[in-house]
């Protein structure tokens, strides 16, 4: 895991490298990626999932420079929007390895990923295999293709991140046949390669319950699919979804437990369908970048409140928050946060973590203890920050949004720089011509 450690002086040392240092030469709030800790999280997808692929979710957190590690590393990549697709192929990732996501992707968007050469689309809507058909006869050129299904699983995750059961925007339900219809009429198209289909549960899941469901009624379809059209489609994706400890409560699996469940439960259902197994592929974002991922925030004020039945709770207000990780306040997302400048013997008193932003839903980390001599000018690490936080940030209230640096061994790197005031005032254009002053 990421090798945040105590040093003897105190102060907390990620991936080898000093966190005062850090804030001191770069400023907070900071994202700090320990690139060894991904590297090795990819690595162990990667070996305990061989012979599958493994596609890394760039929308947990992408830049060039981490599509060449995703790419070193051996993995696929997925993309869903024109920047992501973009960031991977500046940063040298080979096209033909990349998938491209997306409920509502433009026409510009899938003509970039048919003139770049994507390995495949998942489709989403009818409305968008037309697009693909149009766009293949204007540029004599063939689309490979998965078609995106709704299993009509209820995933055990928060509603906003569950997306396989039926009430929601993604993919073609299986239920009331829209998957079949979807599948055929790509199946019939002179410009489509249909590979197989994708399913993706949802988000931060730790039973793998929902892939099992998911995995039998997607094998059905594929049986149901071979006896309409006499075509076994040879791929299946199960998507991402694979859950990280964000705190102490959490306890996720490895990825050789893991793939052995996943492995079994695709062969098991491909037998009691008397199908062959589908060449698989599935998508984590989360488990490779999340636990990579530490914060850095300084403390600005504390401030003591009374709660009913006499007890406190200290407010420790620092210099980021909702702007840089919307997820505490979206989900209800927990974390947690330790002091990282120097060690305290005071005794833990119970604080909560809040922003900077004028909003009383700007929290960080709800409950967590805190060395009672907190004080301004503290820093405070916040573990399991690599996914969804930076890669979310907001400018709310004109904030810029932090920079992501990259240590390893006592180097560091700049991912993404710091924004600057500089920067948001430059997309204002006002005042507008023709103001009447
Ligand atoms: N594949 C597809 C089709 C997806 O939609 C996603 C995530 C993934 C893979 C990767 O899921 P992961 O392994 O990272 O959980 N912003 C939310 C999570 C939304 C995930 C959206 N799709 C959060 O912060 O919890």
């Amino acid at each position: 895991s990421t090798t945040v450690e105590r040093q003897e002086e105190g102060p907390l040392s990620i991936g080898g490298v000093d966190v005062v240092d850090l804030a001191g030469q770069l400023g907070t709030p900071l994202y700090v990626i320990d690139e060894a800790d991904f590297r090795t999280r990819a690595r162990a997808f990667r070996d305990a999932f061989a012979g599958w692929d493994v596609y890394y979710a760039g929308k947990a957190f992408i830049t060039r420079a981490l599509a060449g590690w995703v790419d070193e590393e051996g993995l696929f990549l997925d993309v869903c929007t024109e920047g992501e697709l973009r960031t991977a192929l500046e940063g040298g990732f080979d096209a033909a390895r990349i998938g491209m996501h997306g409920n509502n992707k433009s026409v510009r968007e899938l003509e970039m990923a048919l003139r770049a050469g994507v390995g495949r689309i998942i489709v989403d809507s009818l409305d968008e295999i037309d697009r693909i058909e149009t766009l293949c006869r204007e540029h004599e050129t063939r689309a490979r293709v998965m078609v995106r299904v709704t299993p009509g699983v209820e995933a055990h995750t928060h509603e906003y991140i569950a997306t396989a059961h039926e009430d929601q925007k993604f993919g073609f339900s299986i239920a009331n046949g829209a998957a079949m219809v979807a599948m055929v009429r790509c199946h019939a198209s002179p410009v489509i390669d249909l590979l197989g289909i994708h399913s993706h549960i949802g988000s931060q899941i730790f039973d793998t319950g929902g892939f099992e469901v998911a995995a039998r009624r997607t094998m059905k379809l594929l049986t149901q699919f071979r006896q309409a059209t006499g075509t076994v489609l040879p791929e299946l994706d199960l998507g991402g979804g694979f859950g990280i400890a964000y705190t102490s409560q959490d306890s996720p699996s490895v990825p050789e437990a893991l793939a052995a469940d996943l492995r079994e439960i695709v062969e098991t259902e491909a037998r009691a369908h008397q199908m062959p197994v589908p060449h698989t592929s599935i998508e984590p974002g989360r488990a490779i970048v999340g636990p990579a991922g530490t914060a850095i925030y300084t403390v600005g004020t504390v401030k003591p409140v009374d709660l009913d039945g006499g007890a406190q709770r200290v407010y420790v207000s620092v210099d980021g928050g909702m702007s840089d990780n919307i997820r505490p306040a979206l989900y209800a997302a927990e974390y947690s946060a330790t002091l990282a400048n120097r060690v305290s013997d005071r005794g833990p008193v119970l604080c909560r973590v809040v922003g900077k932003h004028c909003e009383g839903g700007d929290i960080l980390v709800r409950d967590e203890y805190l060395p009672a001599d907190i004080r301004p000018g503290d820093l405070l690490a916040v573990p399991a920050s690599g996914a969804y936080s930076r890669s979310m940030a907001s400018n709310y209230n004109h904030v810029p949004r932090p920079p992501v640096i990259a240590v390893n061994g006592a180097e560091w790197s700049t991912l993404l720089r710091r924004e600057t005031l500089d920067d948001l005032l430059a997309l204002d254009q006002g005042p507008v011509v023709g103001d009447p002053r």
